[in-house]
């Protein structure tokens, strides 16, 4: 089932999300409803409180282009054990601040645990677009957003500019 994203500026975008103690059936369906979520948007990755949800909980697929063979990742207290000196610089953007895209510089490798949906813990190194993506992903959880990385004056304006867009959206509803 798709669920409704939550649009920054919104209290609960900003929450540290809780850890799972032990996965259940809900929270593999929650699992699919993010996926399904994330793909319809459509998006690379979303965040379990982007869709009000205080777990920490986040699903990804970061294969892009024509051939590319899909790779649905659900990853359930997803932590960063490794990052690279090396930085790269990507454009960002997210689901919760639709059509706002901005450079942020990360470590361009990062090592990444997690507990999959049957519990089972992995271990891996991502690069490239992965590695950008989980690593925005995981700030969600933290109460992070990329525009966190941006100047202060900068991040006013998109916040600005996504209130508006809110109280527009609230008066299409009324
Ligand atoms: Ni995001």
């Amino acid at each position: 089932m798709k669920r409704p994203i939550l649009l920054h500026p919104d209290p609960r975008l900003k929450k540290r999300a809780d850890p799972i103690a032990d996965l259940s059936d809900d929270l593999r369906s929650l699992a699919d409803d993010m996926l399904e979520t994330m793909y319809g948007a459509p998006g690379i990755g979303l965040a379990a409180p982007q869709i009000g949800v205080g777990t920490r909980l986040i699903v990804l697929d970061c294969e892009k282009g024509e051939n590319a063979v899909p790779r649905p990742l659900a990853m359930f207290n997803p932590e960063v054990v490794a990052v690279s000196d090396v930085l790269s610089t990507y454009e960002e953007g997210c689901l919760s601040i639709p059509d706002i895209y901005a450079d942020v510089e990360r470590p361009s490798e990062v090592t990444v645990s997690w507990l999959d949906r049957d519990g089972k813990l992995h271990e891996e190194t991502f690069g490239g677009l992965w590695a950008t993506c989980v690593q925005h992903e995981i700030d969600h959880l933290d109460g992070k957003l990329f525009i966190d990385y941006l100047r202060p004056l900068k991040r006013q304006m998109i916040t600005r500019k996504m209130t508006k867009l809110k109280r527009e959206l609230a008066r299409e509803k009324a």
